[in-house]
């Protein structure tokens, strides 16, 4: 399948799931924009798009403080000119404990990552997308990670 001329937009791509579409969406051909708090992470996932002929942008950012998620939207309208593809999978893991008193902490901050961020992003590029008829894909987990007992 190509994907010559799509712009894809995917969160936490520095590792796990996300790098692994960044580079194969590189192989496909796309533009591919990389989020992420780690740079030197990102830039080895730049590498090994690079060697599929893409050079992808890569927007060091933490997209769970809403400024940083809107100016990362704003930068890819900026370099292409639209987007086409959302992936939603920047996602992190927490553990808490209702005897040890961290438990809401934890809450928080998954809750703030992991669903927050995905509302904020969508919203930002919902308009982005309707005009190229894009998607979103949601990268989830079936399990919510930051409850123990002990
Ligand atoms: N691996 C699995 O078995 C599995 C199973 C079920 C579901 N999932 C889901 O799949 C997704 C990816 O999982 P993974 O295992 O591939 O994860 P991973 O390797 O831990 O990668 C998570 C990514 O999210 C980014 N990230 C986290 N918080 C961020 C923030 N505030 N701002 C910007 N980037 C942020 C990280 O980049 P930085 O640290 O550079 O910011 C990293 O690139 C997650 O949503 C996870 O819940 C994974």
């Amino acid at each position: 399948m190509s994907f010559t001329g799509k712009v894809v937009f995917i969160s936490g791509a520095r590792s796990g799931i996300g790098a692994a579409a960044a580079i194969e969406f590189a192989k496909q051909d796309a533009d591919v924009v990389i989020i992420g708090r780690n740079e030197a992470k990102m830039n080895n996932v730049y590498k090994q798009c690079e060697t599929h002929g893409k050079k992808p942008l890569v927007i060091k950012a933490d997209i769970s403080k809403d400024k940083e998620a809107k100016a990362a939207i704003n930068k890819t309208i900026d370099k292409f000119g639209k987007l086409d593809i959302l992936v939603n999978n920047a996602g992190i893991m927490r553990l808490g404990s209702i005897l040890y008193g961290n438990l809401l902490e934890s809450h928080d901050e998954v809750m703030s990552t992991n669903l927050r961020v995905v509302m904020h992003l969508t919203t930002l590029a919902a308009p982005h997308l309707i005009k190229t008829k894009g998607n979103i894909i949601n990268i989830s987990s079936i399990g919510v990670k930051y409850c123990r007992f002990y």
